[in-house]
């Protein structure tokens, strides 16, 4: 796989997650197809694509497929949220994914659970040098960045003080999860899992499929349970966009 970003297509599913980036691109141009506008342009001297996928893996799979096939990208890259699938992660950390699993993946007794039919495989590697890269640009956001970035109000009524990155697994599945009973007994499921979503193992597996090498970001929006839709919903309006700003320009400018 090419460690180096040719055209890099950045998917998020809300345009919360997302906002502030479309604004600073350079020369860019917008095209409309398939009920999603993509703009193309340069941000922070890289070609990119920027795109909102909507909610759910088949938008999400879609999506990719589009920016892939139609407008040529070589990387592609999801950033949003999550709910927390693991205690230890609370609201404000970012989880960069190694693998995704699409948890709601279920053909028994004709191919086992979780298994993708006819391709074998249920969970999918992001690439490695991305992922890495990722990883870094998230460490020195949280370190260098986000006090200046997110203000003391939303700092102290998100607590978020001191945020940390994970990395390991997410699933994804056409469900935003919110009981406490379904949270643990997906964690039951992937005993490693870190963050449940709704879209990254789609695009993960159109990439996997396509040979183009992604990676996936998230922050913690909610810890999936019976808070999770107002905690969501509060923090993809003050904070989230800060975090997906914040650590698309370090990726970039640090190349
Ligand atoms: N994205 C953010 N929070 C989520 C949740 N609790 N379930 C599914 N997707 C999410």
């Amino acid at each position: 796989m090419s460690s180096h970003i040719t055209r890099l297509g950045l998917i998020s599913a809300m345009h919360q997650e997302q906002a502030g980036l479309i604004e600073i691109m350079q020369d860019t141009e917008k095209s409309h197809r398939g009920m999603r506008d993509y703009v193309s342009g340069k941000l922070w001297g890289i070609d990119t694509v920027c795109v909102l996928s909507r909610m759910g893996k088949v938008a999400a799979a879609a999506t990719a497929a589009t920016l892939i096939e139609r407008f040529g990208v070589t990387h592609i890259l999801f950033t949003g949220v999550a709910g927390a699938a693991e205690n230890e992660l609370r609201v404000g950390d970012i989880v960069v994914a190694d693998a995704l699993v699409q948890h709601d993946m279920n053909t028994m007794p004709l191919f086992p659970q979780y298994e993708v039919p006819l391709l074998g495989l249920s969970h999918f590697s992001s690439d490695k040098s991305l992922t890495d890269r990722l990883a870094q640009a998230a460490a020195d956001f949280v370190t260098h960045d986000a006090a200046d970035m997110i203000s003391e109000e939303d700092r102290a009524s998100f607590q978020l003080a001191s945020p940390r990155v994970f990395r390991g697994l997410i699933a994804s599945g056409d469900e935003f999860v919110h009981r406490q009973e379904r949270r643990d007994a997906l964690k039951a499921a992937f005993p490693p899992l870190l963050a449940l979503e709704m879209e990254g193992a789609a695009v993960a597996q159109v990439c996997f499929e396509f040979g183009v090498p992604f990676a996936v970001i998230r922050t913690i929006s909610d810890s999936a349970n019976e808070s999770a839709p107002l905690d969501f919903m509060q923090f993809i309006e003050r904070v989230a966009s800060r975090y997906a700003f914040g650590v698309v320009k370090r990726l970039c400018v640090q190349g």
